[in-house]
């Protein structure tokens, strides 16, 4: 019999202990699949004493990831520590100065350095496999790097972080407050204690920039995505995207336009009986559009140890069978560089609500600073009158919509109405997507 392919696990967290678990327990099948046995050999972690439903005997135990990587007897080297530098950098360049292929679930570590470890691992004829690194259980990489390699791509967009997406759910089917709704996502492990990471909308970016690079051949630039996050959606305004036909998702999107590729995370509403509308709770969804399958969608678990550790298993059995891809699809050096499209440019349709004081002529004057800037209305509602600003004078909440037009447009339009001195509040603004 052939002599067994070895595993080396750096991190036996969420991800790293479902895989060792699964590596033992599903042996016959990933035989089969890869054509010889499979086994962890070495792991790595903190805390040895950690009881992780695991057993470790026979495993070779390393405190220090990098020296796994560095001095292990094994043919195949997973990072599943996080992090963008420190163990889980410097290990996996451990594993491919030596040349072993690398499975990796780390988004962060990608985003920030994937091109510089891409390069590395082609000048040591290895590769980096990385499905769960975007959209967790989803095999959205695979399906970018292989089986549309045939097409060229548009956009691709989808909700790709799990907290944001139950939160807004929660928020428009119960009604729940944004603050109600984390303290409960972070009760039920669903947030961090900080939750910044997820509700600012950086992890949906970590995963988009390498959808960027997957989709349209382009080095990763993380810097160049415009990010918001989620903090500022109220009731209201989920209510009142309901009433329009809508519903509100935090959308990464990439995309080509005529002035370079327009990388955004933000909140959106998008139409009501759209596929994302319907995609809730904790669950990802990532859509791409291509020029001749048309448009794509897939959905499913974007986290969870079990489900993280199915695309890192699809990955390692890859690599096991001899894989080499290049990382991103193509020779490294030949990613073309990323050409940014500022979001002033980007176009599109915008919901706008504004606390208006109720007074002659507000109206009006709201009317032509959007005409002056080339802004035309689909609809401008009075949906309720305000509580007042608390000194008599009387508001009101008008809701415009405009059509397409520009960020640039809408943000000039909206400074001229603030200083017309017939706002109570800041005025809040949220893009629509056009989707089929
Ligand atoms: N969890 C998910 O659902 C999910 C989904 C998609 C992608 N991912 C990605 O998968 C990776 C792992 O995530 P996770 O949720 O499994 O993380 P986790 O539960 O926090 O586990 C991290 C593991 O790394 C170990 N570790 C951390 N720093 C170390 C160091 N300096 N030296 C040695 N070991 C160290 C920890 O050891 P101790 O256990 O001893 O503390 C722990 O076993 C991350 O890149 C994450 O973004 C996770």
């Amino acid at each position: 019999m052939d002599r067994p392919i070895r595993l080396g696990i750096a991190g036996l967290g969420t991800v790293g202990a479902s895989l060792a678990r699964l590596v033992a327990a599903k042996k016959d099948i990933y035989e089969l699949r890869i054509g010889r046995p499979i086994e962890v050999v070495a792991v790595s972690a903190r805390d040895r004493t950690k009881d992780r439903g695991v057993d470790l005997a026979g495993m070779q135990w390393f405190d220090d990831p990098v020296d796994l990587a560095a001095k292990a007897e094994i043919d195949l080297f997973v990072e599943l520590v996080g992090g963008s530098e420190g163990a889980a950098l410097e290990s996996v360049k451990a594993a491919l100065n030596r040349g072993l292929p690398v499975v990796t679930a780390n988004k962060a570590l990608l985003a920030h350095h994937g091109v510089q470890l891409a390069k590395l691992a082609q000048k040591r004829g290895s590769t980096i496999f990385f499905e769960a690194a975007a959209a967790g259980g989803i095999p959205i990489i695979k399906t970018m790097r292989e089986a549309l390699r045939g097409n060229g791509v548009s956009r691709v967009y989808g909700i790709l972080n799990g907290t944001c997406n139950y939160m807004l759910t929660r928020m428009e089917k119960e009604g729940i407050a944004f603050a109600d709704c984390l303290a409960d996502a972070q009760r039920l492990g669903y947030a961090e204690a900080d939750p910044t990471f997820d509700i600012g909308g950086f992890d949906a970016a970590h995963k988009l920039a390498l959808l960027t690079s997957l989709g349209f051949g382009c080095e990763i630039d993380l810097e160049s995505i415009f990010i918001e996050g989620i903090s500022s959606i109220t009731i209201d305004d989920i209510k009142a995207a309901g009433e329009l036909g809508y519903r509100i998702k935090l959308l990464a999107v990439a995309q080509r336009t005529e002035s370079g590729i327009e990388q955004r995370v933000h909140p959106a509403m998008v139409p009501i009986h759209s596929a994302l509308a319907q995609v809730d709770g904790v669950t990802n969804a990532v859509a791409v559009d291509t020029d001749l399958l048309g448009s794509i969608l897939l959905a499913g678990p974007g986290a969870g140890g079990d489900a993280t550790a199915s695309a890192v298993l699809s990955d390692v059995i890859d690599a096991a069978r001899g894989s080499r891809l290049p990382t991103f699809g193509v020779d490294p050096a030949k990613l073309a560089p990323y050409r940014k499209a500022k979001m002033r440019a980007h176009e599109g349709g915008y919901y706008i609500r504004l606390s208006v004081f109720d007074r002659v002529g507000a109206f009006a004057s709201i009317a032509r600073r959007m005409a002056d800037n080339a802004i035309s209305l689909e609809s401008i509602v009075q949906r309720q009158r305000g509580d007042g600003d608390g000194n008599g004078r009387d508001t009101a909440s008008v809701i415009l919509i405009t059509h397409e037009t520009t960020e640039a447009a809408v943000r000039k339009a909206l400074d001229a109405v603030s200083r017309d001195g017939h706002l109570e509040s800041e005025p809040r603004m949220i893009r629509i997507e056009a989707l089929d």
